[in-house]
């Protein structure tokens, strides 16, 4: 068959929405290599396994979440940290799988940040119920960088709001497949996620997966 007459099955190009000074989201930028993505989740999750970790102010939290590549975002009773060592299992974050390192990299050029390498990748898991409090990303060295986030599984309501706690703040519905990357002039703005409606999805079942990839170090 004459390669032309495919042409029309190419994925359309993902649907770019401007989120604010810096920030945007590429719908379904992701879902061309969804099951990738989820080999490599699980792949890290044998190695370092999902668990609620602890605020410093001693609440458990919903979601359950673990970390690749060099740098782990961690929390316990003596604060918010990266770590080189899983404190669970005392070994070194498994590496961060190559598609996950090569996408990320694509994804921030494509957001208008060239050059990205990310050295740290945080998996949240959240299941119905789970949600994540409005926060800002600061536990990176140099903020420089942008945050890329991968969303897979249940729908979700981002937050995202300004730079003081107190500013107005956006609820933009994220989908399997979606992007957020935010730097720049929103590099710290407040975000956070909706605790999440119950439902079923196709490929992840009663789950989202958020992956961040950061340049933490
Ligand atoms: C985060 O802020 O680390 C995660 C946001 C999300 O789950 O979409
Ligand atoms: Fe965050």
């Amino acid at each position: 068959m004459p390669a032309d007459l495919l042409a029309g099955l190419e994925p359309p190009p993902p649907v770019r929405e401007e989120l604010g000074p810096g920030a945007v989201v590429l719908r379904g930028r992701v879902l061309g290599v969804v099951p990738a993505l989820l080999a490599a989740v699980e792949h890290v999750a044998e190695v370092a396994p999902f668990r609620h970790m602890v605020t410093p102010g001693g609440f458990e939290m919903s979601v359950a979440m673990t970390n690749c590549g060099p740098a782990g975002w961690v929390t316990d009773r003596a604060g918010y940290r990266y770590a080189a060592h899983d404190p669970m299992t005392g070994r070194p974050w498994p590496a961060m799988p190559d598609v996950l390192r090569d996408l990320a990299q694509a994804v921030a050029e494509e957001a208008g940040y060239p050059g990205f390498q990310p050295d740290a990748c945080l998996v949240n898991r959240y299941e119905p119920g789970a949600r994540l409090t409005l926060h800002q990303d600061r536990d990176e060295r140099d903020r420089g960088h942008p945050i890329v986030s991968v969303s897979l599984g249940l729908p979700a309501i981002f937050q995202f709001g300004g730079l003081k706690r107190t500013d107005p703040v956006r609820r933009i519905p994220l989908a399997h497949g979606d992007v957020v990357v935010w730097g720049g002039p929103s590099r710290l703005f407040h975000h956070g996620i909706l605790p999440l409606k119950e439902g079923t999805h196709p490929v992840l079942g009663a789950r989202r997966l958020n992956l961040t990839l950061r340049r933490a170090l």
